[in-house]
Protein backbone atom coordinates (compact mmCIF):
# COMPACT_ATOMS: atom_id res chain seq x y z
CA UNK A 1 0.00 0.00 0.00
CA UNK A 2 0.90 3.64 -0.39
CA UNK A 3 -0.51 6.66 0.41
CA UNK A 4 -0.25 9.54 -1.92
CA UNK A 5 -1.24 13.25 -0.67
CA UNK A 6 -3.22 15.26 -2.99
CA UNK A 7 -4.45 12.56 -5.25
CA UNK A 8 -7.83 14.41 -6.22
CA UNK A 9 -5.29 16.86 -7.83
CA UNK A 10 -4.14 16.81 -11.63
CA UNK A 11 -1.22 15.53 -11.32
CA UNK A 12 -1.92 13.38 -8.38
CA UNK A 13 -5.48 12.32 -9.97
CA UNK A 14 -3.45 10.60 -13.15
CA UNK A 15 -0.94 9.50 -11.10
CA UNK A 16 -3.67 7.27 -9.64
CA UNK A 17 -4.42 6.02 -13.21
CA UNK A 18 -1.13 5.55 -14.32
CA UNK A 19 -0.45 3.27 -10.99
CA UNK A 20 -2.71 0.74 -11.96
CA UNK A 21 -2.73 0.21 -15.16
CA UNK A 22 1.34 0.21 -15.30
CA UNK A 23 1.51 -2.41 -12.79
CA UNK A 24 -1.57 -4.26 -15.47
CA UNK A 25 0.82 -3.41 -17.79
CA UNK A 26 4.10 -5.17 -16.11
CA UNK A 27 2.12 -7.63 -14.89
CA UNK A 28 2.46 -6.96 -10.87
CA UNK A 29 -0.47 -7.11 -8.75
CA UNK A 30 -2.55 -4.17 -7.96
CA UNK A 31 -1.05 -2.23 -5.04
CA UNK A 32 -3.55 -0.37 -3.23
CA UNK A 33 -3.53 3.41 -2.86
CA UNK A 34 -4.55 5.73 0.12
CA UNK A 35 -5.44 9.29 -1.13
CA UNK A 36 -4.65 11.60 1.72
CA UNK A 37 -6.58 14.99 0.56
CA UNK A 38 -8.04 18.13 2.10
CA UNK A 39 -10.44 18.18 -1.38
CA UNK A 40 -9.76 21.90 -1.65
CA UNK A 41 -11.48 24.25 -4.62
CA UNK A 42 -8.44 21.92 -6.61
CA UNK A 43 -9.24 18.44 -5.39
CA UNK A 44 -12.09 16.57 -7.11
CA UNK A 45 -12.94 13.24 -6.38
CA UNK A 46 -14.46 12.81 -9.45
CA UNK A 47 -10.69 12.56 -11.22
CA UNK A 48 -10.22 9.19 -9.61
CA UNK A 49 -14.15 8.03 -8.67
CA UNK A 50 -13.20 4.63 -10.86
CA UNK A 51 -10.52 3.88 -8.47
CA UNK A 52 -12.53 4.79 -5.42
CA UNK A 53 -15.48 2.93 -6.46
CA UNK A 54 -13.73 -0.57 -7.48
CA UNK A 55 -11.68 -0.16 -3.72
CA UNK A 56 -8.57 -0.40 -5.14
CA UNK A 57 -7.89 3.97 -3.72
CA UNK A 58 -9.22 4.93 -0.37
CA UNK A 59 -9.96 8.21 0.62
CA UNK A 60 -8.53 10.62 3.71
CA UNK A 61 -10.43 13.90 3.74
CA UNK A 62 -7.98 15.55 5.64
CA UNK A 63 -5.24 18.49 5.99
CA UNK A 64 -1.50 17.50 5.87
CA UNK A 65 -0.96 19.82 8.17
CA UNK A 66 -3.31 18.13 10.77
CA UNK A 67 -0.84 16.25 12.29
CA UNK A 68 -3.61 14.07 13.82
CA UNK A 69 -5.00 12.83 10.74
CA UNK A 70 -1.81 12.42 9.45
CA UNK A 71 -0.66 10.30 11.88
CA UNK A 72 -3.63 8.02 12.21
CA UNK A 73 -4.26 7.55 8.59
CA UNK A 74 -0.10 6.33 8.70
CA UNK A 75 -0.78 3.93 11.78
CA UNK A 76 -4.18 2.54 10.08
CA UNK A 77 -2.83 2.01 6.48
CA UNK A 78 0.61 1.11 7.14
CA UNK A 79 1.99 2.66 3.38
CA UNK A 80 5.46 1.36 2.43
CA UNK A 81 6.15 5.01 0.67
CA UNK A 82 4.38 8.06 0.87
CA UNK A 83 4.41 10.43 -2.38
CA UNK A 84 3.59 13.68 -1.44
CA UNK A 85 2.34 15.65 -4.28
CA UNK A 86 -0.33 18.10 -2.47
CA UNK A 87 0.11 21.49 -2.64
CA UNK A 88 -1.35 25.10 -3.93
CA UNK A 89 -0.09 24.89 -7.03
CA UNK A 90 -1.36 28.56 -9.00
CA UNK A 91 1.31 31.43 -9.12
CA UNK A 92 -1.73 33.62 -9.76
CA UNK A 93 -3.71 32.62 -6.52
CA UNK A 94 -0.36 33.15 -4.87
CA UNK A 95 -0.32 36.44 -5.38
CA UNK A 96 -3.83 37.55 -4.92
CA UNK A 97 -3.52 35.00 -1.39
CA UNK A 98 -0.33 33.64 -0.28
CA UNK A 99 -1.32 32.52 3.48
CA UNK A 100 -2.58 29.10 1.91
CA UNK A 101 0.99 28.30 0.28
CA UNK A 102 2.71 28.58 3.24
CA UNK A 103 -0.02 26.52 5.24
CA UNK A 104 0.19 23.53 3.17
CA UNK A 105 3.26 23.92 1.20
CA UNK A 106 5.51 24.69 3.60
CA UNK A 107 3.79 24.18 7.32
CA UNK A 108 1.94 20.84 5.60
CA UNK A 109 4.69 19.27 4.61
CA UNK A 110 6.82 19.66 7.88
CA UNK A 111 3.95 17.96 9.65
CA UNK A 112 3.97 14.78 6.98
CA UNK A 113 7.46 14.96 7.49
CA UNK A 114 7.61 14.99 11.33
CA UNK A 115 4.96 11.98 11.43
CA UNK A 116 6.26 10.23 8.61
CA UNK A 117 9.85 10.09 10.26
CA UNK A 118 7.87 9.38 13.68
CA UNK A 119 6.21 6.34 11.66
CA UNK A 120 9.49 5.41 9.72
CA UNK A 121 11.44 4.98 13.05
CA UNK A 122 9.78 2.18 14.83
CA UNK A 123 9.25 0.41 11.41
CA UNK A 124 10.68 -3.43 11.57
CA UNK A 125 14.43 -3.33 9.70
CA UNK A 126 13.92 -4.91 6.35
CA UNK A 127 10.22 -2.23 6.04
CA UNK A 128 12.38 1.16 7.24
CA UNK A 129 15.20 -0.08 4.74
CA UNK A 130 12.95 0.00 1.93
CA UNK A 131 10.28 2.97 2.99
CA UNK A 132 10.36 5.56 0.55
CA UNK A 133 9.26 9.31 0.84
CA UNK A 134 9.12 11.04 -2.67
CA UNK A 135 8.58 14.80 -2.90
CA UNK A 136 7.12 16.47 -5.90
CA UNK A 137 8.02 19.48 -6.75
CA UNK A 138 8.58 22.08 -9.71
CA UNK A 139 11.55 23.78 -11.57
CA UNK A 140 9.70 27.04 -10.37
CA UNK A 141 12.07 26.80 -7.70
CA UNK A 142 15.41 27.47 -9.66
CA UNK A 143 13.39 31.53 -11.06
CA UNK A 144 14.00 32.45 -14.70
CA UNK A 145 15.69 31.74 -17.41
CA UNK A 146 17.04 34.11 -20.24
CA UNK A 147 16.97 33.26 -23.44
CA UNK A 148 20.89 32.21 -23.31
CA UNK A 149 21.30 30.39 -19.75
CA UNK A 150 22.01 27.04 -20.16
CA UNK A 151 18.59 24.83 -18.67
CA UNK A 152 17.71 24.06 -15.07
CA UNK A 153 20.02 20.98 -13.90
CA UNK A 154 19.67 19.65 -10.45
CA UNK A 155 22.96 21.76 -9.13
CA UNK A 156 20.78 25.28 -10.37
CA UNK A 157 21.14 27.52 -7.38
CA UNK A 158 17.53 28.20 -5.99
CA UNK A 159 16.12 31.85 -6.74
CA UNK A 160 12.19 31.58 -6.35
CA UNK A 161 10.30 34.37 -7.25
CA UNK A 162 6.41 34.07 -6.50
CA UNK A 163 4.86 33.13 -3.22
CA UNK A 164 3.91 29.90 -4.79
CA UNK A 165 7.75 28.80 -5.85
CA UNK A 166 8.95 30.72 -2.77
CA UNK A 167 6.94 28.20 -0.72
CA UNK A 168 7.63 25.21 -2.93
CA UNK A 169 11.30 25.63 -2.08
CA UNK A 170 10.78 25.81 1.08
CA UNK A 171 9.23 22.68 0.96
CA UNK A 172 12.12 21.23 -1.07
CA UNK A 173 14.69 22.51 1.84
CA UNK A 174 12.93 20.82 4.78
CA UNK A 175 12.87 17.62 2.43
CA UNK A 176 16.73 17.69 2.09
CA UNK A 177 17.18 18.32 5.59
CA UNK A 178 15.87 15.46 6.96
CA UNK A 179 17.53 13.40 4.82
CA UNK A 180 20.63 14.81 5.49
CA UNK A 181 20.31 15.05 9.27
CA UNK A 182 17.64 11.68 9.92
CA UNK A 183 18.84 9.82 7.51
CA UNK A 184 15.05 10.02 6.48
CA UNK A 185 14.58 7.98 2.86
CA UNK A 186 13.56 11.04 0.71
CA UNK A 187 13.45 11.43 -3.13
CA UNK A 188 12.75 15.30 -4.67
CA UNK A 189 11.93 15.36 -8.53
CA UNK A 190 11.84 19.14 -9.52
CA UNK A 191 8.94 18.76 -13.21
CA UNK A 192 7.82 21.51 -15.80
CA UNK A 193 4.71 22.38 -16.74
CA UNK A 194 2.74 19.68 -17.07
CA UNK A 195 -0.27 19.17 -19.07
CA UNK A 196 -3.60 16.79 -19.96
CA UNK A 197 -6.20 15.40 -18.52
CA UNK A 198 -8.21 16.42 -15.39
CA UNK A 199 -5.89 19.51 -15.51
CA UNK A 200 -7.89 22.51 -13.25
CA UNK A 201 -9.05 25.10 -15.68
CA UNK A 202 -7.58 27.87 -13.90
CA UNK A 203 -4.27 27.09 -15.71
CA UNK A 204 -3.45 27.98 -18.90
CA UNK A 205 -4.00 24.79 -21.41
CA UNK A 206 -7.44 24.08 -19.97
CA UNK A 207 -8.35 27.57 -19.77
CA UNK A 208 -7.45 27.85 -23.07
CA UNK A 209 -9.35 25.69 -24.57
CA UNK A 210 -12.61 26.02 -22.41
CA UNK A 211 -12.72 29.86 -23.38
CA UNK A 212 -12.13 29.17 -26.84
CA UNK A 213 -14.79 26.67 -26.91
CA UNK A 214 -17.46 29.11 -25.11
CA UNK A 215 -16.36 32.06 -27.29
CA UNK A 216 -14.50 34.10 -24.68
CA UNK A 217 -11.51 36.32 -25.18
CA UNK A 218 -8.37 34.41 -24.92
CA UNK A 219 -6.11 36.27 -22.40
CA UNK A 220 -2.68 36.29 -22.88
CA UNK A 221 -0.26 38.04 -20.29
CA UNK A 222 2.16 40.56 -21.26
CA UNK A 223 3.70 40.34 -24.78
CA UNK A 224 3.50 36.21 -24.96
CA UNK A 225 6.75 35.33 -25.10
CA UNK A 226 7.35 33.51 -21.79
CA UNK A 227 8.39 30.19 -22.61
CA UNK A 228 7.66 27.27 -20.25
CA UNK A 229 8.73 23.39 -21.10
CA UNK A 230 6.02 21.38 -21.31
CA UNK A 231 5.68 17.49 -20.04
CA UNK A 232 2.61 15.10 -20.80
CA UNK A 233 1.30 14.78 -17.59
CA UNK A 234 1.46 10.72 -17.61
CA UNK A 235 5.12 11.11 -19.05
CA UNK A 236 5.66 12.98 -15.29
CA UNK A 237 3.78 10.09 -13.53
CA UNK A 238 5.87 7.33 -15.04
CA UNK A 239 9.03 9.12 -13.90
CA UNK A 240 8.17 9.52 -10.79
CA UNK A 241 6.84 5.70 -10.66
CA UNK A 242 10.44 5.20 -11.85
CA UNK A 243 12.47 7.47 -9.60
CA UNK A 244 10.30 5.64 -6.59
CA UNK A 245 12.18 2.53 -7.99
CA UNK A 246 15.40 3.42 -8.79
CA UNK A 247 16.20 6.67 -7.66
CA UNK A 248 18.93 7.15 -4.61
CA UNK A 249 18.11 8.82 -1.31
CA UNK A 250 18.49 12.24 -0.63
CA UNK A 251 18.85 12.70 -4.87
CA UNK A 252 17.17 15.52 -6.26
CA UNK A 253 15.87 14.79 -10.22
CA UNK A 254 14.73 17.32 -12.97
CA UNK A 255 11.86 16.30 -15.09
CA UNK A 256 11.39 17.86 -18.56
CA UNK A 257 10.68 16.58 -22.01
CA UNK A 258 12.74 19.45 -23.67
CA UNK A 259 9.34 21.34 -25.33
CA UNK A 260 10.30 24.52 -24.68
CA UNK A 261 7.36 26.60 -26.71
CA UNK A 262 6.07 30.50 -26.09
CA UNK A 263 2.70 30.84 -24.83
CA UNK A 264 1.45 32.11 -28.02
CA UNK A 265 2.73 29.63 -29.63
CA UNK A 266 0.48 26.98 -27.80
CA UNK A 267 -2.14 29.16 -27.53
CA UNK A 268 -2.16 29.21 -31.26
CA UNK A 269 -1.67 25.39 -31.38
CA UNK A 270 -4.72 24.96 -29.57
CA UNK A 271 -6.75 27.19 -31.43
CA UNK A 272 -5.67 25.21 -35.13
CA UNK A 273 -6.32 22.17 -33.16
CA UNK A 274 -10.00 23.33 -32.54
CA UNK A 275 -10.89 24.95 -35.97
CA UNK A 276 -9.95 21.29 -37.68
CA UNK A 277 -12.06 19.55 -34.73
CA UNK A 278 -14.55 21.54 -33.92
CA UNK A 279 -14.83 24.45 -36.38
CA UNK A 280 -17.04 27.69 -35.40
CA UNK A 281 -19.71 28.76 -37.41
CA UNK A 282 -17.50 31.83 -38.83
CA UNK A 283 -13.84 33.05 -38.40
CA UNK A 284 -11.12 31.54 -36.09
CA UNK A 285 -9.98 30.56 -32.40
CA UNK A 286 -7.41 32.69 -33.29
CA UNK A 287 -9.77 35.89 -33.61
CA UNK A 288 -10.49 35.70 -29.92
CA UNK A 289 -6.80 35.55 -28.59
CA UNK A 290 -6.19 39.09 -26.36
CA UNK A 291 -3.26 40.37 -24.87
CA UNK A 292 -3.57 41.40 -21.10
CA UNK A 293 -2.13 43.34 -18.35
CA UNK A 294 0.86 40.64 -17.25
CA UNK A 295 1.31 38.71 -14.41
CA UNK A 296 3.14 40.79 -11.33
CA UNK A 297 7.04 39.00 -11.71
CA UNK A 298 6.55 36.74 -14.19
CA UNK A 299 9.16 34.29 -14.76
CA UNK A 300 10.34 34.65 -18.20
CA UNK A 301 11.58 31.34 -18.89
CA UNK A 302 11.78 27.97 -17.54
CA UNK A 303 13.71 24.99 -19.15
CA UNK A 304 14.97 21.61 -18.22
CA UNK A 305 18.12 19.77 -18.56
CA UNK A 306 16.93 16.10 -17.78
CA UNK A 307 20.24 14.55 -18.36
CA UNK A 308 20.37 13.11 -14.65
CA UNK A 309 16.99 11.17 -14.88
CA UNK A 310 17.72 9.79 -18.58
CA UNK A 311 21.29 8.63 -17.42
CA UNK A 312 20.66 7.18 -13.94
CA UNK A 313 16.86 6.03 -14.28
CA UNK A 314 16.87 5.40 -17.52
CA UNK A 315 13.07 7.30 -17.99
CA UNK A 316 12.43 9.15 -21.14
CA UNK A 317 8.92 10.92 -21.92
CA UNK A 318 6.94 9.12 -24.45
CA UNK A 319 4.71 11.54 -26.36
CA UNK A 320 5.89 15.15 -28.06
CA UNK A 321 3.99 18.38 -27.52
CA UNK A 322 2.06 17.36 -30.97
CA UNK A 323 0.76 13.98 -29.75
CA UNK A 324 0.58 15.37 -25.98
CA UNK A 325 -1.83 18.40 -27.18
CA UNK A 326 -3.71 16.46 -29.68
CA UNK A 327 -4.75 13.70 -26.68
CA UNK A 328 -5.54 16.92 -24.27
CA UNK A 329 -7.74 19.01 -26.82
CA UNK A 330 -9.73 15.71 -27.84
CA UNK A 331 -9.89 14.59 -23.61
CA UNK A 332 -11.58 18.40 -22.98
CA UNK A 333 -14.12 18.23 -26.19
CA UNK A 334 -15.26 14.43 -24.65
CA UNK A 335 -15.32 15.34 -21.04
CA UNK A 336 -17.99 17.84 -20.61
CA UNK A 337 -19.24 16.24 -17.50
CA UNK A 338 -16.01 16.74 -15.86
CA UNK A 339 -16.15 20.33 -16.57
CA UNK A 340 -19.19 20.80 -15.18
CA UNK A 341 -17.91 19.15 -11.97
CA UNK A 342 -15.41 21.45 -11.37
CA UNK A 343 -16.21 24.58 -12.34
CA UNK A 344 -18.40 25.55 -9.42
CA UNK A 345 -19.10 29.29 -7.96
CA UNK A 346 -15.79 29.45 -6.52
CA UNK A 347 -14.00 29.06 -10.02
CA UNK A 348 -15.91 31.05 -11.13
CA UNK A 349 -14.83 34.18 -8.35
CA UNK A 350 -11.77 33.48 -9.09
CA UNK A 351 -12.13 34.13 -12.52
CA UNK A 352 -13.50 37.09 -11.90
CA UNK A 353 -10.69 38.35 -9.61
CA UNK A 354 -7.96 37.47 -11.49
CA UNK A 355 -9.13 39.00 -14.76
CA UNK A 356 -11.27 41.65 -14.19
CA UNK A 357 -8.68 44.36 -13.52
CA UNK A 358 -6.56 42.98 -16.53
CA UNK A 359 -6.38 45.60 -19.19
CA UNK A 360 -7.06 44.06 -22.55
P1 LIG B 1 -3.48 20.71 -8.05
O1 LIG B 1 -3.64 22.09 -7.52
O2 LIG B 1 -4.21 20.29 -9.27
O3 LIG B 1 -3.85 19.64 -6.91
C1 LIG B 1 -3.44 19.80 -5.58
C2 LIG B 1 -4.13 18.76 -4.73
O4 LIG B 1 -3.67 18.92 -3.37
C3 LIG B 1 -5.65 18.91 -4.68
O5 LIG B 1 -6.28 17.65 -4.75
C4 LIG B 1 -5.91 19.55 -3.32
O6 LIG B 1 -7.19 19.25 -2.78
C5 LIG B 1 -4.78 18.95 -2.50
N1 LIG B 1 -4.43 19.78 -1.32
C6 LIG B 1 -4.20 21.12 -1.30
N2 LIG B 1 -3.92 21.51 -0.04
C7 LIG B 1 -3.94 20.40 0.73
C8 LIG B 1 -3.71 20.15 2.11
N3 LIG B 1 -3.40 21.15 2.97
N4 LIG B 1 -3.81 18.89 2.58
C9 LIG B 1 -4.14 17.86 1.73
N5 LIG B 1 -4.39 18.04 0.44
C10 LIG B 1 -4.27 19.29 -0.08
O7 LIG B 1 -1.92 20.51 -8.23
P2 LIG B 1 -1.12 19.71 -9.37
O8 LIG B 1 -0.98 20.58 -10.56
O9 LIG B 1 -1.70 18.38 -9.48
O10 LIG B 1 0.33 19.61 -8.68
C11 LIG B 1 0.66 18.52 -7.84
C12 LIG B 1 2.07 18.71 -7.33
O11 LIG B 1 2.97 18.76 -8.43
C13 LIG B 1 2.27 20.01 -6.55
O12 LIG B 1 3.13 19.74 -5.47
C14 LIG B 1 2.94 20.94 -7.56
O13 LIG B 1 3.76 21.88 -6.91
C15 LIG B 1 3.75 19.95 -8.37
N6 LIG B 1 4.01 20.34 -9.77
C16 LIG B 1 3.00 20.74 -10.58
C17 LIG B 1 3.26 21.02 -11.93
C18 LIG B 1 2.17 21.44 -12.88
O14 LIG B 1 2.46 21.81 -14.02
N7 LIG B 1 0.90 21.39 -12.50
C19 LIG B 1 4.57 20.89 -12.42
C20 LIG B 1 5.58 20.49 -11.55
C21 LIG B 1 5.30 20.19 -10.24
O1 LIG C 1 6.78 24.96 -14.12
C1 LIG C 1 5.98 24.17 -13.29
C2 LIG C 1 4.79 24.95 -12.83
O2 LIG C 1 3.91 25.08 -13.94
C3 LIG C 1 4.07 24.29 -11.65
O3 LIG C 1 4.93 24.29 -10.54
C4 LIG C 1 2.79 25.06 -11.31
O4 LIG C 1 2.09 24.39 -10.28
C5 LIG C 1 1.92 25.14 -12.55
O5 LIG C 1 0.77 25.89 -12.28
C6 LIG C 1 2.71 25.76 -13.70
O6 LIG C 1 2.98 27.15 -13.43
P1 LIG C 1 2.84 28.29 -14.55
O7 LIG C 1 2.65 29.59 -13.87
O8 LIG C 1 3.92 28.19 -15.55
O9 LIG C 1 1.46 27.77 -15.25
P2 LIG C 1 0.18 28.57 -15.79
O10 LIG C 1 -0.66 27.58 -16.52
O11 LIG C 1 -0.49 29.37 -14.72
O12 LIG C 1 0.81 29.58 -16.84
C7 LIG C 1 1.58 29.12 -17.94
C8 LIG C 1 2.07 30.35 -18.70
O13 LIG C 1 0.92 30.98 -19.31
C9 LIG C 1 2.68 31.41 -17.81
O14 LIG C 1 3.74 32.04 -18.51
C10 LIG C 1 1.55 32.41 -17.57
C11 LIG C 1 0.75 32.33 -18.86
N1 LIG C 1 -0.71 32.58 -18.73
C12 LIG C 1 -1.40 31.88 -17.78
C13 LIG C 1 -2.76 32.07 -17.63
C14 LIG C 1 -3.54 31.32 -16.55
C15 LIG C 1 -1.35 33.44 -19.59
O15 LIG C 1 -0.73 34.05 -20.48
N2 LIG C 1 -2.69 33.64 -19.45
C16 LIG C 1 -3.43 33.00 -18.49
O16 LIG C 1 -4.67 33.25 -18.40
Amino acid sequence: MILITGAAGFIGGNFVHHWFERRAKLGLPPEQVVVFDKLTYAGNPATIAAQLKSGEATLVHADIADRDAVRQALQQYQPRAILHFAAESHVDRSIHGPGEFIHTNMVGTFSLLEESRAYWMVMPEAERAAFRFLHVSTDEVYGSLSDTDPAFSETTAYAPNSPYSASKAGSDHLVRAYHHTYGFPTLTTNCSNNYGPYHFPEKLIPLMILNALEGKPLPVYGDGLNIRDWLFVRDHCEAICQVLEKGRLGETYNVGGKNEIKNIDVVTTICRKLDALRPKESGRYEDQITYVTDRPGHDRRYAIDPTKIEREIGWKPAESFETGIDKTVRWFLDNTEWIDTVRSGAYRDWINTNYQGRQA
